[in-house]
This record gives C-alpha cells, structure tokens and sequence, in this order.
C-alpha cells in the first residue's frame, strides 16, 4: 500500500449529503472528498421530480411533518422528521443564495405535488432535472474553497479503524493503487445500494459501499428490509429501467391496467398519489395476469390539457422520444424499480454512527426519518439538512492521537456473480417477499464464501453488493408482518403489537 496521507477531515462520496457536508467542514480544516467516478454521477444527479420542502411558516412546516410520518407507516422516528422539515426551508435558502435555478413564473417558485403530499410545495429545476440542477450549484460552491479537495475515480475499499474509532480510509485510483488517508472524522455520504437489484431506477454506482464498509467494521445497521420501489420506471424490454417522476402524477398522469381501466382507486383514497409502496404494489398486482404471467400496466397523461409536457419534463420526454414514445400521445409501459433505501447505517440527529468518529448522512444513512416509506422528494432535502448537521458534529471531533489504523476484516468473497445475486433479490427479496423466498435467498447467499484479498473495483463492489444483501434479507425475514415497503404475503398485517420498531443488524444478528 503507497504510504499514508492526512487530511483533519475525509468525506465518502459527492452527492448532495457530501458537498453541503464538504461546504460546512471546510470552515474547519481540510477536507478530502472522494467518488469513485466523475464528480456528478450520484443518485442525486438522478433526482428528477424535485425537493420538498415547506416555506410558507409554521402551519405549513407542520403538514409537511404529518405528510412525513403518515408515509413512513408508523415507523418515523418523529425528532428527525422534526428536524427535517424545520431546518429545511433555511438549507434550501442557502441553495437559492448559492444560485440554485429553481424553476419559476412571474420570479415565484413553482411548486408541484407529489404522492402523499396534502400541499404543493415541491420544487424543481430544468422541469425534470432537479438533482442535477441542485450538485451544480453545491458543486460550485464547494471547488471554489481552497480546503476543500475533491478527487474523483478513487473508490473508498475500507474504513480505517483504532478499536472502535474511525481514523480514516483506505483509498483506491483507477490504477489500483491503494492508499491510506488518516482524518479527524470520517463521514459516508456514499448514497444507495440499488445495484443490489436486477431492476433499479439507480445508476451502476450505487452499490452500498458505505453501508457494507460500515458493517464490516461493526457499525449498528438498522432498518434495512425497507427499499423503496419506485412505481413508475419506464417498461420496456431492452431499455434501462429509466425513471418516470411521480410529479408527470403529480401533474395529472394516470394508471391503466391492460384492460385499459383506471385502478387505483380498488387500492388508496387518494388514487395515484397514494404513498409510494401502496401504489408499486397495485402496479405489481395489476401487472400479474391469473397464471402469473406479466401484463402491462401504463402511465397515461394523453387527457392532460393546459400543460407543455415537453416543456415541464424535458429529460423524460427526451428519452421516451428516443423510444418512439412521447407523454401527451401515447400510453407509456410501467413496472416498479428499486429506488431508495429507507434502513442504511444507524446515526443520530447529528449524523452521528455507533463507532466513533465515523458519521454517515443522506442515503447511506438511517435517521429513522423515513420510517418505512420514504416520502417523496424527501431525500434532496435529507441530504442538505443532515450533511449539514453532521459536517457541524465532526468539527467538534478533537485531532487524531498517533497510532496505527487497521482494516476491520479479512477479503471474504462471494460465492455468487453479481447477475444471479441481482436476479436473487429481485425475485425473493423484492416487492413482495414470504419466508420461503426469503430462506431461499440467504441459503443462496451464504454459499461458498471464499476468503482471498481482491482489489479490482468489480469485486470490491460485489463484495459490498453482498454484505447490503445479507443485510436485507435477515431483518426481512425476522420482520414477520407487512409495514411500508416491506410487504409479507405470510404476514400480510402490519403488527404493532410486536413490529413498531426498528431493526438493527449488528455483525449478523437482527434485533428489534
Ligand atoms: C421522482 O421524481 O419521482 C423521484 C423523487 C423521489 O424519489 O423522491
């Protein structure tokens, strides 16, 4: 390994948890913030429907916690929910006051609505390109100050741990060559782990690297049998599992069946924009003929009048165009895709994790905010208020006493290519899950584990692809009921009783 480097603070990952945290440590000392491809390619450059936040006082700051908790299906933890929707509206300021483009008319911000939404109060950039919009004018920021370094193509393999205390990381350039970088504290914002599905709406670098880097050195994980499906990926055989903002709902869009009938309304009041598990699993239900066999489920948005669909989605209908397809005119094929993960690394309000000096904010991380089911165009606004909270925290963190760091544990890979795991959790950890599924899966998983050091980039990610499976599939089939996201067609109740609580996952072992 090249010998060390030293920086007082090290932050994993450059989507929007990273920058704003990145922005906030500067002040403090030098930062290093590392990504494992270009700058911009994070789940947040893929965030299209926009930011939700509640900026007309304290009624509507209220709502917008109700709205939160209602979604999250009893499982919220409410003081970071609080948390959430107070200190939003200040973060989101301070993205205008850094030139963030927000789309208006007349110079007022628009704001659209979303499932599980009682008010309009999303914003969006570019009509459809909202996260983009938002880590430019973060990005910006952040290279404009001089402590801040930013170093690109470098996958962050491991923590690097004294006891129980983070003390840095080890780094990995294109070339192989892996470093040590020692820091005062060390903070993921390395997001999602879609990949760990065969159909995602997520881009190939979200592979839950931080949530397995975390475990592997004894972080408590909490929460993990809750990934949000999103309803609405674009269905077509061959083509990406492109993502179809719930704002086209938003903005009027219905759901068919292949009989052409309007369903939603057999599932949830509020039709097409019910919370967003209840609405993926009617897409699913509707989407299975009597002998289990796939039929088509559409978006359809050709009775919408007074819009310029074109103009409001410009990214969507670009795509679908490419597709032969366009939003006014034609129905366009549906299923659910895995979206975001609710669970992810155990912290406090202030990002703080159970190792110390280790903090984790945004999609890696598991506040309880969410509960069981995201809110919509809830994560942007996690990632800014809590990559804020925690870059305040680790500035707090005293300098490093000398001493060695060491890599938690040996390389042990997995005995499963990286399709089959995909094609696995798709099939017995997805939408609809039961026990035997869920039994077929971690046998699936726990063969032929094979203990060899490898350090390509494709290995490394399998092995974490793995570690966030193992860690789905054990609170999933320990949960013996149905809550948000996590739905048992053996224990098709939500179990209060015994289930309102969340999961931990603490070096194997679930609790609740
Ligand atoms: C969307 O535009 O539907 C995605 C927004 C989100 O996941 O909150």
């Amino acid at each position: 390994m090249a010998e060390a480097a030293e920086f007082d603070f090290v932050v994993v990952g450059a989507g929007i948890a990273g920058l704003r945290a990145a922005i906030e440590l500067a002040d403090a000392g030098r930062v290093l913030v590392l990504t494992k491809e270009a700058l911009g390619e994070s789940n947040t450059s893929y965030a299209q429907g926009g930011i939700a936040v509640a900026m007309s006082g304290a009624e509507d700051v209220a709502l917008h916690l109700e709205d939160t908790v209602a979604a999250g299906d009893g499982l919220v933890d409410r003081e970071a929910a609080r948390v959430l929707v107070e200190e939003g509206p200040l973060r989101v300021e301070e993205l205008l006051a850094w030139d963030t483009r927000f789309d208006r008319e007349n110079g007022e911000l628009l704001r659209t609505l979303e499932g599980a939404h009682s008010r309009h109060r999303v914003l969006h950039a570019n009509g459809d390109a909202t996260g983009a919009e938002i880590g430019r004018a973060l990005l910006a920021h952040a290279e404009a100050h001089a402590r801040v370094t930013l170093r690109e193509w470098t996958l962050t393999t491991d923590l690097l741990m004294d006891g129980d205390e983070a003390v840095g990381v080890v780094m990995m350039d294109r070339d192989g060559r892996q470093t040590q970088v020692r820091a005062r504290a060390v903070l993921l914002a390395s997001g999602g782990a879609g990949q760990v599905y065969s159909d995602t709406t997520n881009p190939a670098v979200a592979t839950g690297d931080g949530i397995a880097m975390a475990a592997r050195a004894g972080a408590r994980i909490a929460d993990m049998e809750f990934y949000q499906f999103h309803p609405t990926a674009l269905s077509l055989p061959g083509v990406a599992r492109f993502l179809l903002s719930e704002a086209l709902r938003g903005e009027g869009a219905v759901l068919r069946n292949a009989a052409g009938e309007q369903f939603m309304e057999r599932y949830h009041a509020l039709k097409e924009l019910a919370p967003r598990d209840v609405v993926a699993r009617a897409i699913t239900r509707e989407g299975m003929g009597e002998r289990g066999e796939a039929r088509p489920v559409y978006l359809d948005m050709r009775h919408v009048t007074g819009v310029d669909l074109a103009a409001r989605f410009p990214g969507i209908s670009a795509f679908l165009t490419q597709h032969g397809l366009a939003l006014g005119r034609d129905l366009i094929p549906v299923r659910p895709a895995a979206h975001y993960l609710m669970g992810g690394v155990r912290t406090d309000v202030d990002g703080r994790t159970s190792l110390r000096r280790l903090y984790a904010a945004g999609e890696v991380a598991c506040t309880g905010v969410h509960g069981a089911n995201r809110l919509a165009s809830n994560s942007l606004l996690e990632g800014l208020v809590f990559g804020a909270r925690a870059a305040r925290a680790m500035r707090d963190e005293a300098a490093l006493r000398a001493g060695e760091g060491r890599v938690p544990q040996g390389g042990v890979m997995p005995g499963i290519s990286r399709a089959d795991l995909q094609q696995t959790m798709w099939q017995k950890a997805g939408l609809l899950r039961d026990a035997a599924g869920l039994r077929e899966a971690q046998a699936l998983l726990e063969q032929g584990g094979e203990a060899r050091a490898e350090a390509s980039r494709e290995a490394l990610e399998l092995r974490n692809l793995w570690e966030v499976a193992r860690l789905i599939v054990a609170p999933a089939l320990a949960r013996e009921e149905s809550r948000g996201a996590h739905f048992r067609n053996d224990f098709p109740e939500r179990r209060d009783a015994e289930f309102q609580k969340h999961s931990d996952v603490v070096n194997g072992v679930v609790r609740f």
